[in-house]
């Protein structure tokens, strides 16, 4: 299983890649699938501003392509300290595909806040109300 730090590292390389032009603020995921595979991504933002996808969710939409449908890990990294803790939006998504993910929030600083998904998401709307 790949280490924390290596998966900051990875999401550090990916948020390189954030198209940001708008806010300027790079945010970069990486995840590890329950295949032990990592899936990366940046944040991508629109002129039209509420198209925006964040990092988490570009890295949550790749792993999906790939036939991934479990979230073990997540690690997020921004300039932010402390860490800058994933959008309301992102937690439900993470949720949907790791309802026990640990979530590890990073600083370009080098400041690490590790917590889990249910912490963040007390509640989460669970895909299984729909099954009736
Ligand atoms: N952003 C993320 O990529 N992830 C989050 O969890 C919060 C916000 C991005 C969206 C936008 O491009 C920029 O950060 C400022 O909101």
């Amino acid at each position: 299983m790949v280490s924390d730090a290596e998966l900051i590292a990875l999401a550090t390389e990916a948020r390189d890649n954030a198209y940001a032009p708008y806010s300027k603020f790079k945010v970069g995921a990486a995840l590890v699938a329950s295949s032990g595979k990592v899936y990366v991504g940046c944040n991508v933002e629109n002129a039209s501003y509420p198209l925006t996808v964040c990092a988490e969710r570009t890295a949550i939409g790749t792993a999906v392509a790939a036939g991934e449908t479990e979230i073990v890990r997540i690690a997020v990294i921004a300039d932010s300290d402390p860490p800058a803790s994933p959008c309301g939006g992102c937690r439900q998504v993470i949720f949907e595909f790791g309802p026990d993910a640990v979530v590890v929030i990073a600083s370009t600083a080098g400041h690490v806040h590790t917590t889990d998904i249910r912490t963040l998401l007390p509640d989460g709307f669970d895909g299984a109300a729909l099954r009736r």
